[in-house]
C-alpha cells in the first residue's frame, strides 16, 4: 500500500515576489539592534542572539536554565501570566532584554527586587535590575503580564505564536512566536527546562510539553500542570487549549503518551495516531533511542496550514496523514533533541524529517527513496525547488520552502548513495547521539559524515547544500 502523499507539513510557496523589498530589511534591523542595546559596552546584554535571519530573536548575556510559566486563560481569549525565569549571566549585566511582543507588563522583579527600569522597545522587554549581575551568577526574573495574545506574521506570510481558535488557541512558535505568549530568550541557541501551570475554563484542556503532573478542577476552572525536564528551545514549547478528547497510555518502551484530539477530527485522526508507537519504534531503530520520556499528539481543528514538531507532542491543525506523523516524529530527534544553532541551519531539521518520510515509504510498501529523488530531480531548472540552496536559504522568508525540505532530503539521499547504507545509517545515528539534547551546525554534520564514512564529502555537500540552481545529474 502506498502511503498517501500529503502537502508537506510546513511547506509554503517560495514567494519571490517580495524579495526586492525584503532586501532592505536586514539593514533596518541591524540599526534597531544597535538602538535597543548597543553591544560592546560590556554590561548590556545584546538585543539578539546573533541570528542572521532573525537578528532580534533571543538575547545576549544570559542563559535561561528554567522557565516556570503560570497562565490563566479565560474564554474570550484573555491571558494572565507569571513567568519565572531561572537564568545564569554569561557576562556582567547592568541591563538585559527578554523577547516579548504585545501584552501588557504589570511588573518585573530580578531576584525578587523590583527592577529599576522596565522598557518596551519593539519585541524587546528591556530590564534594568537594581544591582549589576556578575558574570556566572544565577538570577531569577519574574514577569507578570496580561493581555490578549496575537500571533506574529512570519517573513513568509504565515502566522505563528499564539493563534486563537474557536475553542481556545493553537500555540506553535516556530520560528519566532514564543514572544507572543511568554517573555524569554527565544532563540533555539538557548534551551531550557519548563514547568507550565495552565488554568482554563472547565471543559477545556490545556496541553503543553512533557508529562502531565496533575490536573484539578475548582471554581469552574481546571488547572493543568505540565513538566518538560529535557532541554527545549522556545519555538518547541506549546500551551494549546481547546475542547479535546484525551487518550493516555504507555508504550512497550515505557514512553508515556498523551493524545489530545478535537472531536471534529477524532474519526479521521484515530487510525493515524494509533500508529505512533510503531512509528517511534521504527524511528528508534533507525535514529537511536527516542530522546524523550513522553510523547503524544495534539490534533486541533484550526485553519493554520502547517503542523509543528512541538517537543514530545507534535501539533496538527487537523487530522494528520501518516507521513506527516512520521515527519513530526522524526523531528523529535532532528530539530528537538539536536536543535539548529541558527535558522540558517534549518535544513538539518526539515531535510532530515522529509528524508524520514522517504524512508518510511520505502520500507512500508511505497515508493523507494530513489524513486522519490528521481521524481523531484525531473523538475525543470526553473522550478522553485532549485530557487536557492538548502544550506543557505538567504532569508527568513525561505526557511520553510521546498529547497529546504525536498532538496535538503535529496542532499541526504546523495550522501547515502555516496557512502552506502551501513555508513549512512551510522551517520544518522551518530548525529543524533553526538548532539543529543544540544545543537548542531551544518559544518559539524559534514565533518561527522566524513569521519563516520572515511570519505571526503566536501564537494558532494557543496553541490547539494550550497550551490545555486539545479545540480548536474549525479
Ligand atoms: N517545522 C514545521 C514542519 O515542518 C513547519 C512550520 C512550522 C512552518 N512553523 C511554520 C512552516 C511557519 C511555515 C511557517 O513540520
Ligand atoms: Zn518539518
Amino acid at each position: 500500500m502506498t502511503p498517501p502523499r500529503r502537502q508537506p507539513a510546513g511547506r509554503r510557496g517560495t514567494g519571490f515576489g517580495r524579495r526586492a523589498v525584503l532586501a532592505t530589511v536586514p539593514v533596518a534591523v541591524a540599526a534597531l539592534v544597535g538602538a535597543a542595546a548597543p553591544t560592546g559596552t560590556g554590561t548590556t546584554g545584546a538585543a539578539g542572539a546573533g541570528d542572521p535571519y532573525f537578528p532580534l530573536s533571543g538575547n545576549g548575556g544570559y542563559h535561561v536554565r528554567h522557565y516556570d510559566l503560570t497562565l490563566r486563560y479565560r474564554s474570550g481569549g484573555r491571558l494572565t501570566g507569571t513567568a519565572v525565569l531561572t537564568a545564569r549571566a554569561t557576562q556582567q549585566l547592568s541591563r538585559f532584554d527578554l523577547d516579548l511582543k504585545g501584552l501588557t507588563v504589570d511588573g518585573v522583579t530580578v531576584d525578587r527586587t523590583a527592577a529599576t527600569a522596565v522598557e518596551r522597545s519593539g519585541q524587546e522587554l528591556v530590564v534594568t535590575p537594581r544591582h549589576v549581575l556578575r558574570a556566572g551568577r544565577d538570577f531569577t526574573v519574574t514577569v507578570r503580564y496580561h493581555g490578549t495574545p496575537k500571533p506574529v506574521t512570519d517573513p513568509d506570510g504565515s502566522a505563528d505564536g499564539w493563534i486563537p481558535t474557536d475553542d481556545g488557541a493553537f500555540v506553535a512558535n516556530e520560528p519566532q512566536g514564543a514572544m507572543t505568549w511568554f517573555p524569554g530568550n527565544a532563540h533555539p541557541k538557548d534551551k531550557s527546562s519548563y514547568d507550565f501551570t495552565i488554568t482554563v475554563p472547565k471543559g477545556r484542556t490545556a496541553v503543553a510539553n512533557g508529562v502531565l503532573l496533575g490536573q484539578r478542577t475548582a471554581g469552574g476552572e481546571t488547572t493543568f500542570r505540565w513538566r518538560e525536564t529535557q532541554p527545549m528551545a522556545a519555538y518547541l514549547a506549546t500551551a494549546t487549549i481547546g475542547t479535546f478528547q484525551v487518550h493516555r497510555y504507555t508504550t512497550r518502551d515505557g514512553v508515556q503518551v498523551y493524545d489530545a484530539v478535537d472531536p471534529r477530527e477524532a474519526e479521521a485522526a484515530a487510525p493515524v495516531l494509533a500508529k505512533l508507537p510503531s512509528v517511534l519504534e521504527w524511528e528508534s531503530k533507525l535514529f537511536g533511542p527516542y530522546p524523550f520520556t513522553s510523547a503524544g499528539s495534539i490534533v486541533d481543528h484550526a485553519d493554520v496550514g502547517y503542523a509543528l514538531e512541538t517537543q514530545t507532542r507534535p501539533l496538527y491543525d487537523s487530522a494528520p496523514g501518516i507521513l506527516t506523523l512520521v515527519h513530526e516524529s522524526a523531528h523529535q530527534w532532528y530539530g528537538d533533541s539536536v536543535s539548529p544553532t541558527s535558522w540558517k541551519d534549518i535544513w538539518l531539521n526539515e531535510g532530515f524529517a522529509t528524508y524520514a518520510e522517504w524512508l518510511y515509504s520505502e520500507q512500508h510498501g511505497g515508493a523507494s527513496a530513489q524513486k522519490t529523488f528521481d521524481g523531484l530531480y525531473a523538475r525543470p531548472a526553473g522550478d522553485g525547488l532549485w530557487a536557492y540552496p538548502p544550506g543557505d536559504p538567504g532569508s527568513g522568508e525561505n526557511i520553510f520552502g521546498a529547497p529546504v525540505y525536498d532538496r535538503g532530503a535529496m542532499a541526504l539521499h546523495e550522501l547515502r548513495k555516496a557512502v552506502g547504507d551501513p555508513a549512512f545509517f551510522r551517520i544518522l545515528r551518530a548525529w543524533a547521539t553526538a548532539h543529543r539534547h544540544g545543537h548542531g551546525t551544518t559544518a559539524q554534520f559534514v565533518r561527522l559524515a566524513e569521519q563516520e564514512s572515511g570519505k571526503r564529502l566536501d564537494s558532494l555537500f557543496h553541490t547539494w547544500l550550497f550551490t545555486k540552481g539545479k545540480p548536474n545529474r549525479p
